[in-house]
């Protein structure tokens, strides 16, 4: 593990944007997250993958510091500041933004409402009309309620909602969930625009080939540990690794 982020250093010459290093973490006695590290440099999209229940969602709520799962051991670092004794507020000060599986639109506000919600304390991100103007869906419906939003654009508001924060590190949980595939076209492409835009991700997905057209990087987990860190492209073309840990 040391050795892992020495030779990084070594590399480059300087520390990575955003670092994970061996993470542990529990659901009460359940042990989970079974020593999780890896790296990601400014502007990468990460793909983290692996079967149903390998632990995907628990690392991305570790790294949000939702205290559930709870972590015991580890360090999270973002832009030179460690995270790993943070509350999820003041690591959501810090540039961490996570879009939940299930979206979480706020029940009775209207879109814009939902934005600026999101804008109630600084760091503010994206204007409003930065917003609009990459999701015009959501420009044309702002005055309607949130949640009654199709499933698409609810998709569309929780992303929307965390570029209205001063967004560094963008976690997106199986932001493809439910969605029809012409939906999921419209998505992929707003993600592949934020990443042009260069903000650092990870994406979550279940669909992993779409989730591995986008990345840079992939990192697979199976039972709480990682079994692959490196380029996405590698593991589209490895049929064995896809079998093994995809099941695609
Ligand atoms: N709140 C919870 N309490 C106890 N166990 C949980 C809880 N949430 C998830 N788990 C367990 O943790 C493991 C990893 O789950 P999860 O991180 O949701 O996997 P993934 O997102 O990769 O499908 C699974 O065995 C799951 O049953
Ligand atoms: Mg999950």
């Amino acid at each position: 593990m040391s050795e892992q982020v020495d030779s990084n250093e070594k590399g480059n010459g300087k520390t990575p944007f955003f670092s994970l290093r061996d993470i542990h973490a529990y659901y009460g006695e359940s042990y989970i997250v079974q020593g999780v590290s890896f790296d990601i440099n400014e502007g990468e999209v990460l793909a983290l993958l692996g079967r149903n229940g390998a632990g995907k969602t628990s690392t991305l709520r570790s790294i949000a510091r939702t205290g559930d799962p709870e972590v015991r051991q580890g360090e999270i670092w973002l832009n030179g500041e460690p995270l790993h004794n943070m509350k999820s507020h003041d690591a959501a000060q810090r540039g961490l933004q996570l879009v939940p599986e299930d979206r979480r639109i706020i029940q009775g506000l209207t879109v814009e409402e939902n934005l600026q919600l999101a804008q109630i304390n600084p760091p503010i991100g994206w204007s409003f009309e930065q917003i609009y103007e990459l999701f015009p869906r959501l420009g044309e419906r702002r005055t309607q309620e949130g949640t009654t939003l199709s499933g698409g654009e609810q998709q569309m508001l929780a992303v929307a909602r965390a570029l209205a924060r001063d967004v560094k590190l963008l976690l997106l949980d199986e932001p493809y969930e439910g969605l029809a595939p012409v939906i999921v076209q419209e998505i992929e492409k707003v993600i592949s625009q934020i990443r042009e835009i260069g903000i650092t991700t990870i994406i979550v997905e279940q669909n992993a080939v779409a989730a591995l057209k986008l990345a840079d990087r992939a990192v697979i987990l199976d039972t709480g540990h990682v079994v692959y860190d490196g380029s996405a492209k590698a593991v589209l073309n490895d049929e064995a690794l896809r079998n093994e840990y995809l099941a695609i």
